[in-house]
């Protein structure tokens, strides 16, 4: 299959999603996220020290695989790869975006929020995508719904997933994964409060590995 539609490596089924605020949080952040058992973030494109984030894992934590989040627009899919992102996500699709990386050759997961969506993704050949915003798209609910007729589709439900929903998110047969924000609240980065981050990834872990055994 193309690069672009060959997902990343990562082992963690929990996909951080990540706003920094000062290039300084992002190697501890991800030293912090590799001791919890986290080998994955989505840095997004929300703040401008993001994609210097992107840049400084890349650079230092090779064992991290650093995915780029929130790319809206076909000129960041370039940027992000030349930061070193080994992956990109977005909180929806165009056939820009699409169209960029697979130029870039960079592994992409478009986010979809309709069956139409999943459909659009499936025509270009992807079969991983990001179910965003999830919670509000329906959930575990809209999830299964989906399994029936798309069941060749795989998802990354974001938007709403907690420590406290993520395993009903998990157990679901076609979900491969979930993403979001708890792991990684701006208030503990900016406090540098790194112990509490690997707290948190070592909880979701546990969870995730409860779901597998
Ligand atoms: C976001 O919009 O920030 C991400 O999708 C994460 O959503 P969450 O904050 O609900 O986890």
């Amino acid at each position: 299959a193309h690069p672009t539609l060959t997902p990343p490596a990562f082992t963690s089924r929990v996909v951080p999603v990540i706003v920094i605020t000062d290039v300084a949080q992002a190697v501890p952040l991800a030293q912090a996220l590799l001791d919890g058992g986290v080998d994955v973030m989505e840095i997004t494109l929300r703040h401008a020290a993001g994609l210097p984030a992107i840049e400084a894992v890349a650079r230092a934590v090779p064992q991290m695989h650093v995915g780029a989040g929130t790319v809206t627009r076909a000129d960041e899919v370039r940027r992000v790869k030349d930061a070193g992102a080994s992956f990109a996500l977005s909180p929806g699709m165009t056939d820009a975006l699409v169209q960029a990386a697979f130029d870039a050759e960079l592994p992409f997961m478009p986010g979809v929020m309709t069956p139409g969506e999943v459909m659009r993704a499936r025509d270009h050949g992807f079969r991983l995508v990001k179910l965003f915003p999830a919670e509000q798209a329906g959930g575990l609910g809209m999830l299964k719904a989906l399994g029936g007729p798309l069941g060749d589709m795989r998802f990354c439900p974001t938007g709403g997933v907690s420590v406290d929903n993520m395993g009903a998110f998990l157990r679901l047969p076609n979900v491969a994964m979930v993403g979001g924000s708890w792991l990684t609240p701006v208030a503990l980065l900016e406090a540098g409060r790194w112990d509490e981050v690997t707290r948190l990834a070592r909880a979701a872990m546990g969870i995730a590995a409860d779901v597998a055994s």
